[in-house]
């Protein structure tokens, strides 16, 4: 077994796993980070997506081994306590969340998109939604909870905030 270290939901780790270990099996097994879902396991289905270093990344693809450094943030790193955060309540608000199974993928990507792009068009909007597949269908409403989300100014500067902040932190731990 090999390891390496890394910022996961704002904590330094430092995560043993086996050479072909994908990021999706570790988060799940070893971690026990089971909000991030397994669906396809071959980068179809959008439900494994979690943000690396700043980026929405289908987990099911990446090799754990290629991490050392990263800064990974889950659904489970999203909340602050019991709060949720804006992209979460806002799914609860426009009633996008059915089985559940897919949104933890698609908040993330929201999540990695806002941070840098808050003012994204709905035809941008529409193909980055576009490949998450949702098995209860309800796409009108994940829009929806999207829409909410960039209406709502300070969700998507709050993103940008909570990200730059994540960055700056993950740069200062993995110093020292
Ligand atoms: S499980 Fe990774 S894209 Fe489907
Ligand atoms: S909410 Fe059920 S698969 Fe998307």
């Amino acid at each position: 077994m090999k390891n390496i270290t890394l910022m996961l939901n704002g904590k330094k780790e430092t995560i043993y796993f086996e050479e072909g270990d994908t990021l999706l099996y570790v988060l799940r097994d070893r971690m026990g980070l089971t909000g991030t879902k397994f669906g396809c396991g071959y980068g179809v289905c959008g439900a494994c997506t979690v943000v690396v270093s700043g980026e929405a990344v289908r987990s099911c693809k990446v090799l754990f081994k290629t991490l050392e450094g990263a800064n990974i943030l889950t659904i489970e790193g999203l909340a602050n306590g019991k709060k949720l955060h804006p992209i979460q309540q806002a799914f609860v608000d426009a009633n996008a969340v059915q089985c559940g199974f897919c949104t933890p993928g698609i908040v993330m990507e929201l999540y990695a998109l806002f941070s840098k792009e808050p003012d994204v068009s709905n035809d941008r909007l529409k193909e980055v939604l576009s490949k998450h597949l949702c098995r209860c269908t309800g796409y009108e409403s994940i829009f929806n909870a999207a829409k909410l989300v960039q209406k709502n100014e300070s969700y998507a500067k709050q993103d940008k905030k909570d990200f730059e902040r994540a960055a700056k932190l993950a740069r200062e731990y993995m110093k020292e």
